[in-house]
């Protein structure tokens, strides 16, 4: 489902001479508000999905959730090779298919988790090694995949192959010991099998610019060079109480690579921040057009495998938490499309400010009785940017309630906000993007840019 925004139109625009120059502001009129996780991901091309399982099926309170929020499903344990090999040979398709035709009768799409993996291998397959269990896991890849050909939106076709700590290499399993090969392996098997199904690599400990990440990020460079097919790389995105500063960033240099980012078993330990942490992975997921779409790993609290930990969008008798609200939140506020979505592109209308000193600001207000969504670009000069401060006008009866990607100084009249620790440099020409949300009727005077 698309909703179209509407209304744009350009405000005004002027320039300062010296390092601060000045921006345009858009304007985008009031947009219906979706009520839902799933149809407000799906506003900007995004799927918003849970883990379950088939058992659930029959839960009917249960069930009424996870149709009304989710537009996709993974099934947390049933499409696993212990559930669906338990014997070798013998496949099981039982309980994974009841997944896919619920999916199928009410419009989702199905995430299929995982094809190999160290964890959850069937006694059999544990007892094997060398060319005895490379055969073995291919097999098992072409025959899972073939069984769900053209059902299957993306396969975690490998998971959790690399290392914990600053090693940046694999970690050891049986699979590991047949050859470092085996994950180009199982990616070319499921490929021939389900062509049309998104290859993914999927791991945890990924959520930032670290050892393991970069690891992979190495792995999925040396695999798009060689011509292995893999198309996406799932972040698990299992959260404690704090959220890295470079999630965002990292994000970014895998889409760069030219692969769609996931971000596959989101969950948040349950504590102060849980609800700004929630939002602020949304929020990066969307600021990235290829971070194609987001899975939490269970609904509610008390269904989570993470015991004791509340790390959910629902309490236990399955109402909304404040994540949820963040959350949807977030989502509503909107980001750029995914590419090959309908439209809904980035909110910017009217002529780039020129340039001028070092840097500019641009403004996009995306507004509603009460309130708005401010998103700002700011723009480098024809030299690289190292740390940029905006300034705003916001006027009275209006005031700033949150920030992101960047921090605030003031909340109402003149507001000023200093780049993250992240997002501070900018290659000549290029631009990063932070955001705000205040009451009231928002900014209306052109922002100011200074670099330093
Ligand atoms: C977990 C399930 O949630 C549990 O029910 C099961 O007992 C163990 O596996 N990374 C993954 C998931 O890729 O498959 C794991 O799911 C959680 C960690």
């Amino acid at each position: 489902m698309h909703i179209p925004r509407k209304g744009r139109f350009a405000l005004l625009s002027a320039t300062v001479a010296g390092a601060v120059v000045a921006a345009s502001i858009s304007v985008i009129g009031t947009a219906e508000a979706a009520t839902t996780l799933g149809a407000s991901a799906a506003q900007t091309g995004r799927y918003f999905g849970v883990a379950t399982s088939a058992f659930r099926l029959t839960d009917a309170p249960y069930m009424s959730i996870v149709n009304r929020e989710f537009t996709s499903l993974v099934a947390e344990n049933d499409m696993k090779w212990d559930a669906t090999e338990p014997q070798q040979g013998r496949f099981t398709f039982t309980n994974g298919d009841r997944l896919v035709s619920h999916a199928q009768a009410n419009g989702m799409t199905v995430r299929g988790h995982t094809l190999l993996w160290h964890a959850q291998q069937p006694g059999w397959a544990q007892g094997l090694s060398g060319t005895a269990l490379r055969t073995a896991a291919i097999n098992h890849v072409t025959q899972v995949a073939t069984h769900y050909r053209g059902k299957i939106h993306s396969w975690d076709v490998v998971n959790e192959a690399f290392a914990d700590g600053g090693s940046g290499g694999r970690r050891d399993s049986n699979l590991q010991r047949t050859g470092n090969d085996w994950i180009e392996a199982a990616f070319r098997a499921a490929r021939a099998a389900d062509p049309g199904a998104k290859l993914c690599y999927n791991d945890y400990n990924t959520d930032g610019i670290n050892a393991k990440s970069t690891g992979i990020y190495a792995m999925v460079r040396d695999f798009k060079a060689r011509g292995v097919p893999i198309d996406c790389v799932g972040l698990q995105s299992h959260l404690g109480t704090s959220l890295d500063p470079t999630y965002q960033q990292n994000i970014q240099r895998f889409a760069s690579l030219g692969v769609d980012v996931q971000i596959t078993e989101l969950d948040v330990q349950q504590g102060s921040d849980q609800a700004s942490i929630f939002a602020a992975v949304t929020r990066a997921c969307l600021a990235v057009a290829r971070c194609t779409g987001i899975t939490v790993w269970g609904l509610r609290d008390s269904d989570s495998w993470r015991t004791g930990q509340n790390p959910l969008l629902f309490d236990a008798s399955g109402n909304r938490k404040p994540a949820y609200t963040a959350v949807l939140d977030a989502l509503n506020a909107g980001g750029p499309a995914t590419p090959g979505s309908p439209s809904s592109s980035p909110p910017v209308t009217g002529s780039s400010p020129p340039v001028t000193g070092g840097c500019s600001a641009r403004v996009t207000l995306d507004t509603w009785n009460g309130g708005y969504v401010a998103t700002v670009r700011v723009t480098a000069g024809p030299a690289a940017v190292n740390g940029w401060t905006v300034g705003v006008t916001v006027p009275a009866g209006s005031a700033v309630t949150s920030t992101w990607n960047a921090a605030n100084t003031g909340t109402s009249g003149a507001v000023s906000f200093r780049n993250a620790g992240y997002n501070g440099q900018i290659p000549a020409g290029g631009y990063t993007e932070f955001g705000f949300q205040g009451t009231g009727a928002g900014p209306a005077a052109t922002p100011t840019c200074a670099v330093g």
